[in-house]
């Protein structure tokens, strides 16, 4: 190369150099305006009756819109160690290790199989709808070798199944779904703890949409690890995922070969920063505000007391299906002993246009009802009773636009 072609090219990459770079402090560059918003947010408001979120109690609202405190702030310590008790009171636990996933409820289950999943790991997941599917996808993805317990939507895993598999099988984590709230399923968890501990699993559960709805004694009925979600029961907004680990749970994390496949979620690192082991970690910025709205969702599950809330799910869950037996509607879930009652299932006639029916509670009445998801789309409707929502007067609009929708389409069963 010539000289001069050589200090041609040097300069040209000086002048690109400064074009790019600037003085300090000086803007380069011009912004494009092409994509703005400005004016104030517009929010319609709406009676979410469907599978969740459900809407959020304002006392949890209004906590949410206090001024922030700094993620580790003694104050903020404080309400870390309110939600922890909290959790405690709900999961109707004594184990120390309770806290709150920052994320949904996705990242509770995320957090649960990659710290209890090692490789090679013998996973048993009872698959009654898209959570057991996720949660089979999820273990395989964190190395476990699964067994997919995948029973017809609609119906939950049988104790006889359970019990065979984990006694040939000896696997290191089994896996259930208390509500699936796809197929609208209640699993019955009785037994299943000691038979975990005498074949040498750890039971976990999914309570993303049962936790405050439905009973849960974790200690009482031997469950290892739970997680849940923020905005059903709980009557919080989305964004918080409560988490619970026996310390037989926390003893496999502990004795791990190798560290989670995760940093985010790796529990060690969460724990330490919740005080699990008597000293605080920064891992991340705790989600300030989401944790106000739990503290303040788990006073009023705290105030309101477990059986009081669980008798109210039930009491509308029943009232609910007393209308739309009058109907002449009828559940997608056969057995009466495995219908959840939070999220309930509704079998779609023949002949009816079950998304004309949603849309029109939405545009006349302004409510929520969900179709099928998964194994269940096309199939059913699901009608959400959790926490702030779970109140006659919802239950009865839901019927008001159920009987409208069905009126519409000339359903002459009522
Ligand atoms: C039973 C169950 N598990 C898990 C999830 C996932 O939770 P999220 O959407 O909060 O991540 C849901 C959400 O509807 C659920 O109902």
């Amino acid at each position: 190369m010539r000289v001069a072609s050589v200090l041609e090219s040097i300069s040209a990459g000086i002048r690109c150099f400064a074009s790019h770079a600037g003085r300090a402090g000086e803007v380069v560059g011009s912004v494009d305006k092409k994509h703005t918003i400005s004016g104030v947010i517009n929010v319609p408001q709406r009676i979410l009756m469907g599978p969740g979120p459900a809407n959020a109690h304002p006392r949890i609202l209004a906590a949410q819109a206090l001024p922030l405190l700094g993620h580790m702030h003694p104050p903020f310590l404080a309400i870390m160690d309110e939600i922890k008790s909290g959790l405690k009171y709900t999961f109707q636990t004594d184990s120390p290790y309770t806290l709150m996933v920052s994320g949904t409820g996705h990242a509770g289950m995320e957090a649960c199989i990659s710290n209890l999943v090692e490789p090679g790991d013998k996973v048993v997941v009872g698959n009654a709808g898209i959570w057991g599917e996720r949660v089979v996808e999820m273990s395989k993805r964190f190395r476990g070798e699964v067994t997919d317990l995948k029973v017809p939507a609609g119906q939950t895993v049988p104790y006889e199944l359970l019990k065979q598999t984990l006694e040939q099988q000896k696997p290191a984590l089994l896996f259930l779904c208390q509500g699936e709230s796809s197929t609208g399923t209640h699993q019955n968890l009785t037994g299943l703890g000691e038979l975990c501990k005498k074949t040498g699993a750890l039971l976990l559960v999914d309570t993303v949409c049962s936790l405050g709805g439905v009973p849960m004694f974790a200690d009482a009925w031997g469950v290892d690890a739970i997680y849940s979600g923020s905005q059903k029961c709980l009557s919080a907004p989305p964004g918080g995922a409560p988490l619970f680990l026996s310390p037989r749970a926390m003893e496999k994390i502990q004795r791990r070969k190798t560290p989670p496949a995760t940093y985010n979620l790796d529990l060690n690192l969460i724990g330490d920063y919740w005080g699990w082991f008597g000293k605080r970690s920064y891992h991340h910025t705790g989600m300030v505000s989401t944790c106000y709205a739990m503290r303040e969702a788990l006073a009023l599950v705290n105030e309101e007391g477990l059986e009081s809330m669980w008798s109210r799910h039930k009491e509308l869950h029943h009232r609910l299906w007393d209308g739309l037996h009058s109907m002449g509607l009828k559940s997608f879930i056969e057995k009466d002993e495995d219908r959840l009652i939070t999220v309930n299932t509704i079998k779609v006639p023949e002949g009816i246009d079950w998304a004309a029916l949603i849309k029109n509670a939405m545009d006349e009445y302004n409510v929520e009802i969900a179709g099928g998801l998964g194994p269940s789309a096309g199939k059913v409707w699901r009608v959400g009773i959790m926490g702030y929502n779970a109140r006659p007067a919802n239950i009865e609009l839901v019927l008001t636009a159920f009987k409208d929708g069905l009126k519409k389409q000339g359903w002459k069963k009522f």
